[in-house]
């Protein structure tokens, strides 16, 4: 459905022989690059004008003067190198909207950019609890909870004694916000809740190995042994050999006194 839409936003615009519409997504308190990039086939024109929704003027450029800024937008636009291009700085949500760059000649007016500009909010801190541990000689089960201002999810992981993995709960959800939440086991074994959008993200981490620490052992435990082992039997070996060694010298020499 919404694809139909878009797919008829951009039909529109194109029949009426404008430049495409390019999609911006800016943090709140953000900057946005509003950029032309033809601007040097430009000739015999008496100004180039930047517009909000149509109707409001951010700045007007006419040939060899300085950029003239509307009262609304002083100290909140700076202009790059590129001709014509302007720096939109601390976007709030009001500046949510579809900006345009037009050119003025003597024979009309030309689109020379169109974009739409969406605001949004960075996402609130996360905070993962732990809920709960189950812990046997063998497994360990760890329930844990991700909650954001407007959203929680719960997700349950078990570690044995090599790995842990996620055996239930929710892995993601979307917010009603419209941001995503996720809760996962990273490499190092650490559960993390990502909470991220198109413009932030907020993270939280808790370690299994605090809430399981007899996984961590039990590892290192086996070659533990197997080490004591090799070297008490090497030690025995070398023993034996050392007291035959003495026994067989004692003989011989009593066998030699006999001669
Ligand atoms: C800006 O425009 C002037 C004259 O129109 C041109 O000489 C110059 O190369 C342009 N500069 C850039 C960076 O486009
Ligand atoms: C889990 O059990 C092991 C022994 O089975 C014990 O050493 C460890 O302290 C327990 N951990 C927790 C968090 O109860
Ligand atoms: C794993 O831990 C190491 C050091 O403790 C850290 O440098 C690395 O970024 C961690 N990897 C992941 C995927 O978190
Ligand atoms: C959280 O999710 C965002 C968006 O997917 C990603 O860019 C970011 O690297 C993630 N952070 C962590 C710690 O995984």
């Amino acid at each position: 459905m919404s694809v139909f839409v878009i797919l008829g936003l951009l039909v529109c615009i194109e029949a009426q022989g404008s430049s495409a519409l390019t999609l911006v997504i800016v943090k709140k308190g953000g900057d946005v690059l509003l950029e032309v990039i033809n601007a040097d086939g430009l000739k015999d024109f008496s100004f180039v004008e930047w517009n909000f929704k149509r109707t409001a003027i951010l700045v007007r450029f006419s040939p060899g003067r300085d950029p003239v800024v509307s009262p609304g937008y002083t100290g909140r636009l700076e202009f790059p190198v590129k001709n014509y291009s302007v720096n939109l700085k601390n976007l709030q949500h009001t500046d949510s909207g579809v900006y345009t760059a037009r050119v003025f000649g003597f024979k009309g007016e030309q689109t020379l950019a169109k974009y739409m500009v969406i605001v949004r909010d960075p996402v609130s801190p996360v905070d993962l609890t732990v809920d709960s541990v189950s812990n046997s000689s063998d497994s360990c089960k760890v329930t844990v909870t991700c909650r954001t201002q407007d959203s929680h999810i719960s997700s349950t992981f078990r570690c044995d004694t090599q790995t842990c993995s996620q055996e239930g709960g929710e892995q993601s959800k979307v917010t009603t916000s419209g941001a995503s939440l996720q809760v996962y086991l990273d490499l190092n074994g650490s559960i993390i809740c990502n909470h991220s959008n198109q413009v932030s993200w907020a993270k939280d981490i808790k370690m299994t190995e605090k809430f399981c620490p007899q996984h961590a052992d039990s590892e290192s435990l086996s070659p533990g042994i197997s080490v004591c082992l090799v070297k008490t039997v090497v030690f025995s070996v070398g023993l034996i050999i050392m007291v035959s060694a003495v026994i067989t010298v004692h003989l011989m020499e009593k066998l030699k006194k006999k001669k």
